[in-house]
C-alpha cells in the first residue's frame, strides 16, 4: 500500500473511492451543504447517522469531483481514537469488497478532530494508516482460485494507493504520522500472516527465517539456536515440549541497538507453538485447527521488534522466541514426567498441554541471566482460562510492578490493543506446588490464568520488572464472528506504544 499525503484538493483528484469522514455532531450543519456542493440530495442524510465505521456509497452526482464514488464515512461523535480508528478499519474493508484501489481521504477535519480527541495529529494520521492496512487485510495466498476461477476466486489485491488530503498547516505533521502508520501497519500484517498459517506451512524453522529476512532487511541482529544448541544450552522445556514430534525447534533471538544512545534494555519473549494439539493430553478434536495460531506471541514479538527497528527508537529491545509444535507420539513426553529446565528448576509435568509454560520459562531465565534487561514483557496464547475469564477483546495483564503495569494499562487504552490486569497474589502459587518436583506445570481447574501466571514468575529469577500479557483470546478471531476471521497481530500495537513511551 502506497501513502501519500497532499494539499491539495481532491475535486480533481482520481480515486476509486473518495472518502468525505463526518462526525455525528456536525452532520446537522454541515454535511447537507456538502452534499449540495457536490450535487448529491440531502435525503440520504435520513439514513446517515455517522455512527463509527458507518459508510453510504453515493454514484454520479453533479459534480466536478472525478473519483468514481464517494463514501460518506462516519467517525462517530469523533471525540476518541477507537472510533477514528473504526471509521479507518471500515472503509477499507469495504474498498477492498468493492475491489478498489485507489482510495483518497479527504482529513481536513483534523486538527478539529485533534482538538476533540486530545491526540495529536501525526498519532490520528498513523491511526488512519494503520487502520486502513487493518481492514484491507485479507489472508488468501493459499487460495489457487482454480476451483471459483468467476467468482471470488481472484485474491484480493488490496489498497494500493491510499491519498490522504490534509491543510497545508498539519502537513508536516501528518507525513510523519503516515511514515509511523504504515510501518506499524505493515508489521502487524506480517505478524497476522504469520499466525494465519497453517502447522503445515509454519514450522519452527519458519519463524526462525522469518526474523532472519526481517533482521537483513532492516539492520537488527538475529541468532537462531537449533536443536544440538538447544540441547547444549540445556533448555529442557522446549526439548520437553518438542519430543514428539518431527519437526526440531529453533530459539530466535533478535537484536536490535540504535545507532546513538540506549535509553533502556528491554526484553520480549514470545510464545511460538507453531501447532498445539496438546501433545499426549491430546486437545478435543473441534476447533482444534485453531491452534495453528499458538505463535502469536512470537509473531507480535516479531512484529514489534522489526517496527523498533525501522522507527529506530532509542531502546535496545531484544526479541526472544521459543519455537516448536506440540504433538502426540511415540517419543512425546508424558503426563507425570520431570524434566529439568534451563535454570535447573524441575518441572512436573502433569499436562502436556500446559507446554507454553515450559518453553517460555526456558526463554525467561536465558533473558534474565544473559541481559539482565531493565523490562521483561512476555506475550503468549498461554490459556483458554483467560478467554473465559475476559473474553475474545481483551488480554490478561500480569505484572509484579504497578508502574509498569499502569503503563501497558495505558498504552493498551491508547492502541486499542486493551489489557486487563489480573492478581499475582502468592495464595494462587499453592496451585501449582508438586510433591516429587520443585513445581507442577498445572494448577488445576481454578483460576487457570494466573496459576500458568505464578509458574512463569518461578523462572524470572527475581526480576522486579516483568509482565506476562496472556493474548489467547484477542490474538485470533474465530470463525463466524463477523470480521475477518483468523490472526488479529493483536501485541504489535500494544508493544510499539509501550516502547515509544520509553523512547
Ligand atoms: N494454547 C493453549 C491455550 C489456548 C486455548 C490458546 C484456546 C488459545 C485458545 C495452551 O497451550 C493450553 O492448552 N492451555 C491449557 C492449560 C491447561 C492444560 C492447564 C488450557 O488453557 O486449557
Ligand atoms: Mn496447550
Ligand atoms: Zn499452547
Amino acid at each position: 500500500m502506497k501513502v501519500k499525503v497532499t494539499k491539495n484538493d481532491l475535486q480533481r483528484v482520481s480515486a476509486d473511492l473518495l472518502v468525505l469522514p463526518f462526525g455525528s455532531s456536525e452532520l446537522k450543519k454541515d454535511a447537507g451543504t456538502a452534499l449540495a456542493e457536490i450535487g448529491f440530495d440531502v435525503q440520504v442524510l435520513k439514513d446517515f447517522k455517522a455512527d463509527a465505521g458507518e459508510i453510504v456509497l453515493l454514484y454520479g452526482g453533479k459534480t466536478e469531483y472525478s473519483a468514481e464514488r464517494i463514501a460518506l464515512l462516519g467517525i462517530g461523535e469523533g471525540k476518541t481514537i477507537d472510533d477514528w480508528r473504526k471509521a479507518a478499519v471500515s472503509f477499507a474493508s469495504r474498498a477492498v469488497d468493492l475491489k478498489v484501489e485507489k482510495v483518497a481521504v479527504d482529513c481536513s477535519c483534523l486538527e478539529a478532530l485533534a482538538a476533540a480527541t486530545g491526540q495529536s495529529v501525526a498519532t490520528l494520521v498513523a491511526a488512519l494508516v494503520e487502520g486502513c492496512f487493518t481492514g484491507s487485510y485479507r489472508f488468501d495466498f493459499l487460495k489457487s482460485g482454480k476451483l471459483d476461477k468467476k467468482s471470488g476466486g481472484e485474491k484480493s489485491k488490496g489498497i494500493s494507493e491510499l491519498l490522504i488530503r490534509v491543510d497545508s498547516g498539519v502537513y508536516d505533521e501528518a507525513e510523519k504520522g503516515a511514515a509511523d502508520g504504515k510501518i506499524i501497519g505493515s508489521c502487524q500484517k506480517m505478524a497476522r500472516d504469520m499466525v494465519n498459517l497453517p502447522g503445515n506451512h509454519l514450522r519452527a524453522g519458519d519463524i526462525a527465517k522469518a526474523a532472519e529476512d526481517s533482521g537483513k532487511k532492516y539492520g537488527y541482529e538475529v541468532t537462531v539456536f537449533y536443536k544440538k544448541e538447544i540441547e547444549s544450552l540445556g533448555m529442557g522445556g522446549l526439548l520437553a515440549v518438542n519430543k514428539g514430534s518431527h519437526q526440531p525447534p529453533t530459539f530466535t533471538v533478535l537484536d536490535y541497538k540504535p545507532k546513538g544512545k540506549v535509553n533502556a534494555v528491554i526484553a520480549l519473549v514470545g510464545k511460538g507453538v507453531t501447532f498445539d494439539s496438546g501433545g499426549i493430553s491430546l486437545k478435543p478434536s473441534e476447533n482444534m485447527g485453531e491452534m495453528k495460531s499458538d505463535m502469536s506471541g512470537a509473531a507480535s514479538v516479531l512484529g514489534a521488534v522489526e517496527a523498533v527497528a525501522r522507527l529506530g527508537l532509542p531502546l535496545h529491545v531484544i526479541g526472544l522466541m521459543p519455537a516448536t509444535d506440540n504433538m502426540p507420539g511415540s517419543t512425546a513426553q508424558q503426563p507425570g514426567d520431570v524434566i529439568t529446565t534451563y535454570s535447573g528448576i524441575t518441572v512436573e509435568v502433569g499436562n502436556t498441554d500446559a507446554e507454553g509454560r515450559l518453553i517460555l520459562a526456558d526463554a525467561l531465565s536465558y533473558a534474565k541471566e544473559k541481559y539482565n534487561p531493565d523490562v521483561i514483557v512476555d506475550v503468549a496464547t498461554l490459556t483458554g482460562a483467560c478467554i473465559v475469564a475476559l473474553g475474545y477483546g481483551v488480554a490478561g495483564l500480569f505484572c509484579n510492578n504497578d508502574k509498569l503495569a499502569e503503563e501497558i494499562y495505558q498504552a493498551g487504552q491508547q492502541s486499542g490493543e486493551m489489557v486487563w490486569r489480573m492478581p499475582l497474589w502468592d495464595l494462587y502459587g499453592e496451585q501449582i506446588k508438586s510433591d516429587v518436583a520443585d513445581v507442577s506445570n498445572t494448577g488445576g481447574r481454578g483460576a487457570g490464568s494466573v496459576t500458568a501466571a505464578k509458574f512463569l514468575e518461578k523462572f524470572i529469577d527475581g526480576h522486579k520488572n516483568w509482565a506476562h500479557i496472556d493474548i489467547a483470546g484477542p490474538s485470533f478471531t474465530p470463525k463466524g464472528s463477523g470480521k475477518v476471521n483468523g490472526g488479529t497481530g493483536f501485541g504489535v500495537g500494544l508493544l510499539v506504544e509501550l516502547l515509544r513511551k520509553w523512547s
